[in-house]
């Protein structure tokens, strides 16, 4: 595999057999247990946007199969100054990078990189289009509580417009032949939604999204990209927020899945967040071990 081969850029260019291969991997990485397939990497953490997640456990990844860590916001860095993010790539690489993980605001910019730097290149979220790492998480995560895809309905409640999260999670579940429902009001879920992967539909009523669902997951709505979109909490709140009496509408054994940060109030309610059926957390611990795997396939160690 070349480093372009072993780069993870986005779900939508992976196969299932692809796919499985990682979370088969992934089910083998402890990170109680560390095992030194980077031992002597230097693995660069270039995040030009908020996150405690994701960098933190791809650090803790990172470190727990040996490797050398470094981190560069662009707050503090040359970035700054206005270092253009090729030019970011190219000093990485000549600092001895054997793999960087970038999240950046705008879509491809981790197709950017991978095309004119010759360093595994991984996608940790670009803008509104994808986040696989995320995507394969939450999958291990399915996995581990519902033992296949087969036969599963999932239903995504949120801001699914400005969701990367949810856009990978349709195209890897999709793959599988899983039903997804996407739910929410039209601001947040456009009808053209549905043309994301094959087996998606939208309700937008969340009584129809949680009829028969096995798998719930919750999106926070980012406020943060609305963007002239008006959304009001209050109305938000009235017709989509995860209560214990909606959530009794979905199958009894449906686990709840949201990838964070959760806002307590609007999205779902405390109680529904620290609830019996709540995964958020084991998402949370889910990811290292799915990170260990992204990594040592970035160095050709997966096996
Ligand atoms: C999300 C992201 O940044 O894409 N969080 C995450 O990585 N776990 C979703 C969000 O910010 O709401």
């Amino acid at each position: 595999m070349n480093s372009a081969s072993r780069s993870l850029l986005s779900i939508e260019q992976l196969d299932a057999g692809e796919i499985l291969k990682i979370l088969k991997f992934a089910r083998s990485m402890d990170p109680d247990r560390p095992r030194p397939l980077l031992k002597g990497k230097r693995v660069f953490l270039l995040f030009y946007e908020a996150s405690t997640r994701t960098r933190t456990s791809f650090e803790v990844a990172a470190k727990s199969l040996g490797a050398q860590t470094v981190l560069i916001q662009s707050a503090g860095s040359s970035i700054e100054k206005g270092e253009s993010l090729l030019d970011t790539g190219y000093t990485l690489r000549a600092l001895g990078a054997d793999v960087i993980v970038i999240r950046h605001p705008n879509a491809g910019a981790a197709h950017v990189m991978e095309r004119h730097i010759d360093v595994p290149i991984i996608n940790a979220g670009d803008g509104l289009h994808e986040h696989p790492s995320q995507a394969l998480l939450d999958a291990n995560t399915i996995l581990r509580n519902k033992k296949s895809f087969k036969g599963l309905q999932v239903a995504i409640v949120g801001d699914i417009f400005h969701s990367r999260v949810a856009r990978s999670a349709c195209h890897l579940l999709s793959k599988f032949g899983v039903k997804i429902i996407l739910c929410g009001p039209h601001e947040l879920v456009p009808e053209i939604a549905t043309t994301i992967a094959p087996g998606v539909s939208v309700a937008r009523d969340v009584n129809d999204a949680l009829h028969g669902t096995d798998v719930l997951m919750l999106l926070r709505v980012q406020t943060e990209r609305l963007a002239g979109l008006k959304i009001d909490p209050a109305d938000y709140i009235a017709r989509y927020q995860m209560t214990s009496a909606r959530l009794k509408m979905a199958k009894k054994d449906c686990i709840l899945m949201h990838p964070g940060p959760i806002i307590r109030g609007l999205e779902l309610t405390s109680e529904v967040a620290d609830g019996m059926q709540s995964r958020i957390l084991e998402q949370v611990r889910n990811g290292v071990p799915t990170r260990m795997a992204i990594l040592a396939r970035a160095v050709g160690k997966m096996r």
